[in-house]
């Protein structure tokens, strides 16, 4: 079967509705068909500035969310990043083939160093894609399930596959992106122009799946609508009327045409009214399932523990084939 690689990183206290709809629920729908792992980013997450205690906890938080949200952790594989020391390792491999001017080139480093400043931005969030490709690359992953924000990360990761097999000898298969183009990008409530950001400008322009309803109902009641009252999809003259039918269409599994069609004739109040219907539904079991794991983080442990156990049965054989082409002398 075909495997499959993805992962969110555990920076803040609850997904939010992009990481959702762009990422995890198209995971959920994979694990049928496909050989899934999922793993909770920590690695990558501290490439800015982390407090101990609250990494860890979200880390827990991060995981009980994807099983929430319908990751079944006796079918996939479902780890935590730093629990497999192969990730970290194949990435140092990786980072001594990767130019620096490639790596330089990769625009969220160049956006988040700007952001912070170039001397406050890590070496590690320079080599933030490499630890990506290493993520994907250690378990021989096929398909890669992501939202547009990681497409030059993916495209980075099948160049250094493409390296390593040509210097070396083939040793990875060279993973295709996953990217669903209705869902690919989720827009921010207040800014439908700018995606959907645990770092958006505004608190109301993002919704959290662990939030209470009343409060996403909120959000989704006061988000930006468009000139005109029309309910219909056009992403250039209707940014946030469309946006609102993307999450509606997906959410609900139902085409946006059908959408448009319920609505017709009546006013962006009564979309809002039915969206925030709708993501109380999806959310309110999630979030009840999401609070029983978190009432027994040892169970949770547990399933973790299993999860790492699982992967490095895939990512020890990958290591040793990689050092061994590379001509590290194997230890005795
Ligand atoms: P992260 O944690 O920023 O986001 C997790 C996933 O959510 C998707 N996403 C969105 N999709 C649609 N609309 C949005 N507004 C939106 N915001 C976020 C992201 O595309 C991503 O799929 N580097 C990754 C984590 C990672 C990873 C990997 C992913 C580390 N190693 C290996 C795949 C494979 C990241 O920071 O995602």
């Amino acid at each position: 079967r075909p495997r499959v690689v993805s992962g969110v990183q555990p920076s803040a206290d609850s997904l939010h509705l992009g990481n959702y709809v762009g990422a995890v629920r198209n995971w959920v729908r994979m694990q049928d068909e496909n050989e899934c792992v999922f793993f909770v980013a920590d690695l990558h997450a501290v490439t800015v500035e982390q407090d101990p205690a609250t990494l860890a906890r979200r880390t827990r938080v991060t995981a009980a969310q994807y099983i929430a949200a319908g990751i079944d952790p006796e079918r996939s594989t479902l780890l935590v990043q730093s629990h497999v020391p192969e990730h970290a390792q194949l990435a140092w491999a990786l980072n001594c083939i990767t130019g620096f001017g490639e790596a330089s080139r990769m625009t969220q480093f160049k956006d988040k160093s700007a952001k912070q400043g170039a001397d406050n931005a890590t070496v590690g969030l320079f080599a933030y894609p490499v630890l990506m490709a290493a993520d994907i690359l250690v378990y021989q992953a096929h398909a890669v399930p992501v939202g547009e924000d990681q497409r030059q990360h993916l495209e980075l990761t099948r160049n250094l596959a493409q390296r390593f097999n040509t210097r070396f000898g083939d040793t990875f298969v060279v993973p295709e992106p996953k990217i669903l183009a209705e869902t690919a990008k989720v827009y921010d409530l207040q800014q439908p122009t700018a995606k959907m950001s645990k770092s958006a400008a505004s608190e109301n322009g993002l919704i959290r799946l662990l939030d209470p309803a009343k409060k996403n109902a909120k959000k989704i009641k006061a988000a930006v609508t468009d000139d005109g009252t029309e309910i219909r999809f056009d992403r250039e003259a209707k940014p946030g009327v469309s946006n609102l039918l993307t999450i509606y269409s997906a959410l609900t599994g139902r085409p946006v045409d059908e959408i448009v069609a319920e609505y017709e004739g009546r006013m962006y109040g009564h979309l809002k009214v039915g969206l925030a219907e709708v993501v109380t539904e999806v959310l309110t079991p999630i979030q009840q399932r999401a609070q029983e794991l978190l009432d027994d983080p040892a169970e949770l442990d547990r399933i973790l523990a299993r999860g790492a156990e699982k992967g490095r049965e895939v990512t020890a054989a990958t290591l040793s084939t990689v050092y061994e082409r590379m001509g590290f002398l194997p230890r005795l």
